[in-house]
């Protein structure tokens, strides 16, 4: 049992990323964030300009890339700061392509299990309840409306500066749903034994209490 990390697992912009890092602070526990590992992975690619049917070059590219957070979140990517390099509409539309190839996923599984392997973590992602740390004691699915999900990434795009449109950001956030959703490995699915959150009509700071309580109430519940 690993009654140290709660897992928050769900589609494109349903707030995972912003309720666990809530979570996180309210709990005092560090915060991981997997699908920044997949962003880095595929900037990297494009930057090195590597094919991804070539696997050679795959593999020295992830046998030698480094990855890290810095303490304010930031990502790091072979000691470079990528945190908004890693958010683009390009690297939207391809990664979910790099992060359904096994190889790929092997490594990330592997340093997402390193990072967390001490301490009291928040991790969010697609696969964590089911496959990246499936002995996890508190499992959350995080799901909302497509329309819902693509409106509050439109929004968070445009408050960055990115020039998009509603329209576009749905299509992406569908198709990125239906990549995740239907890859051979490790497809995003609710895990058997995760509280699943609709967060369609709810705000951050209602879910950020929901998840915060019930963590409070299973971990009081184990100690008596
Ligand atoms: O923030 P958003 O939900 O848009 O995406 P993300 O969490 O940054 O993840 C970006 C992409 O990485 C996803 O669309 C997946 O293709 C992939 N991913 C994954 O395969 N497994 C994870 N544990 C996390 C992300």
């Amino acid at each position: 049992m690993q009654n140290e990390i709660v897992t928050l697992d769900g589609p494109a912009g349903a707030g995972k990323s912003t309720v666990a890092k809530l979570v996180a602070k309210q709990l005092g526990f560090k915060y991981l964030d997997t699908g920044a590992t997949y962003r880095a992975t595929t900037l990297s690619i494009i930057k090195k300009m590597i094919s991804i049917e070539d696997k050679k070059s795959l593999i020295n590219l992830l046998d030698s890339i480094k990855i890290d957070f810095d303490i304010d979140g930031n990502v790091l990517l072979d000691n470079e700061r990528v945190t908004n390099d890693i958010r683009t509409k390009t690297i939207n539309s391809f990664v979910s392509q790099v992060s359904a190839l096994q190889v790929v996923r092997e490594y990330m599984v592997n340093l997402q299990r390193r990072i967390t392997e001490s301490g009291q973590y928040v991790v969010d992602g697609r696969d964590i309840g089911t496959v990246v740390l499936p002995n996890a004691f508190y499992k959350f699915y995080i799901d909302a409306d497509v329309n819902e999900r693509a409106r509050r990434r439109h929004e968070e795009e445009i408050s960055k500066g990115i020039k998009t449109t509603f329209e576009e950001v749905k299509k992406s956030v569908e198709d990125r749903d239906k990549y995740d959703s239907s890859r051979e490995i490790s497809p995003l699915t609710v895990p058997h034994d995760a509280d699943v959150i609709n967060t369609s009509i709810m705000s951050i700071q209602e879910v950020v209490t929901e998840i915060v309580l019930k963590v409070n109430y299973i971990k009081h519940k184990n100690i008596q």
